[in-house]
């Protein structure tokens, strides 16, 4: 299984001795690692296109921050689990988006989803099930706890989902065991999503072995079409939906994500509270406050989704068509701002350029084009499988958010506009496909 070392063995010998033997050898995420390797060519003088990181480039919608403004003075510690009056917006979220009915009392507020899922693993001693590709933090925040993972390869054929015949045949080998399964989408790295077809058929796997579900839809609201559907829809019971602000609603630096559980896992709630209690005591107040206004929702906040779907639908669309020009097998994405080519097809001219792994690949071309991407082996692929996950958001959102909304809505935005508003996501694609070109001539 795949860690990342960041300290020479030689170094620091004396205090590593001390260290839990689980986080021995653990280097920050693969995200922040890019991004500080790019920062660092930056200031060295380098151009440098940054599709490494998984950040919103869109500002936190002004009502938003009006609300933060208006709440700066919020200073006490609040409830462990949440502000009441925000954990009531999300619940109404839930159900207005999903079509989940959701109980107030049964949400989990905290600083970030990713803290929310590290304290789910503290609690539940059970596997943790996650179909590959998926997101850099889930294994190794298992990892840390010692627990065991069980990773599921998806493919290409498969738009990198879960097939429920997969997971029903895992469970079938040894049905009684206590498993907790990931589910991302729309998914970091492949910016793909399920047909409601088979999240019924995951649904009904999950029923009949009584798993938990661990829907993580923090990128849910960005799903291109507005046509996001969560699997607590199918299988009410037994799923967590893990969300936030920090996707849909710009707000990673904020760190506000929330956990809603159904009646039956109200337990883990508890656990997880008592964890909170001991741990970040509460998340940031004014936060608390001016998510509840994202949550509610509205016109003005529909307005931003409306724009920034189009921004990505358009600028993910154009780059996955220029990339399987290349060669590279790759979906048209559905959701998020990310791709997930394979770069499989050209292989052989990789090779005869000295590039056989994803990390190569990577590694090369941030040194020799300035283009920042992460390779699919940090994503649990295969380090001879040519996959990289690539963020296409290398742009101003304000500016470009303010361009789309001097076009005519309604229709989609032309190569013209993403010309115009996404030059550096283009440039990036275009340096991208020229630098492979010469590698496979
Ligand atoms: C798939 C996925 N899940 C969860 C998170 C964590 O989000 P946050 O902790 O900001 O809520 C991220 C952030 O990068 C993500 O991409």
């Amino acid at each position: 299984m795949k860690r990342h070392f960041a300290v020479e063995p030689e170094q620091h010998s004396e205090d590593r001795v001390s260290l839990n033997l689980n986080v021995r050898g653990l280097a920050p995420s693969a995200t922040v690692s890019i991004n500080e390797e790019s920062n660092r060519l930056i200031a060295a003088g380098r151009k440098v296109f940054k599709l490494g990181l998984g950040q919103s480039p869109f500002p936190v919608p002004e009502c938003v921050v009006e609300a933060l403004r208006a709440n700066a003075h919020q200073k006490f510690y609040l409830e462990v689990q949440g502000l009441s009056e925000l954990r009531a917006a999300v619940a109404e979220f839930h159900w207005r988006n999903d079509g989940v009915p959701a109980d107030p009392s049964l949400v989990l507020v905290g600083p970030g989803s990713k803290e929310l899922m590290f304290l789910m693993q503290v609690a539940y001693y059970g596997d943790l099930v996650v179909p590959t590709p998926c997101w850099v933090s889930y294994v190794p925040q298992a990892q840390i706890l010692g627990h065991h993972v069980c990773l599921v390869p998806a493919s290409f054929e498969e738009g990198w989902q879960f097939p429920a015949d997969r997971l029903d045949e895992l469970c079938r080998e040894d049905p009684g065991r206590p498993r907790i399964v990931v589910l991302c989408y729309p998914g970091n790295p492949d910016g793909m999503t399920y047909d409601l077809q088979e999240l019924q058929r995951l649904a009904a796997v999950a029923r009949r072995y009584e798993l938990i579900l661990l829907s993580d839809e923090i990128y849910g609201k960005l799903h291109h079409r507005g046509e996001h559907v969560s699997v607590a829809r199918f299988y009410p019971e037994g799923t967590i939906v893990s969300s936030g602000i920090s996707k849909w609603c710009g707000a990673g630096g904020w760190r506000l994500g929330t956990f809603t559980f159904p009646p039956r896992l109200r337990w883990l709630l508890r656990a997880m509270t008592a964890l909170a209690s001991e741990t970040f005591t509460s998340t940031s107040a004014p936060i608390q406050y001016a998510a509840m206004r994202a949550f509610q929702g509205g016109p003005e906040l529909e307005e931003y989704l409306g724009q920034v779907r189009r921004i990505l639908a358009a600028l993910g669309g154009w780059c996955a068509t220029r990339l399987r020009a290349t060669g590279a097998r790759i979906h048209d994405p559905v959701g998020a701002f990310y791709l997930f080519p394979d770069f499989g097809p050209l292989a052989a001219g990789l090779a005869a350029h000295g590039i056989t792994t994803s990390s190569e690949l990577c590694h090369r071309a941030l040194a020799e084009i300035g283009v920042a991407i992460l390779p699919g082996e940090e994503f649990q692929r295969p380090e001879n499988e040519l996959t990289v996950r690539l963020s296409y958001v290398d742009f101003d959102g304000e500016a470009v958010l303010q361009a789309a909304r001097g076009t005519p809505s309604g229709a989609p935005l032309g190569d013209d506009f993403l010309h115009t508003h996404c030059a550096r996501t283009v440039q990036a694609i275009e340096a991208l496909c020229a630098w492979l070109g010469e590698m496979s001539a």
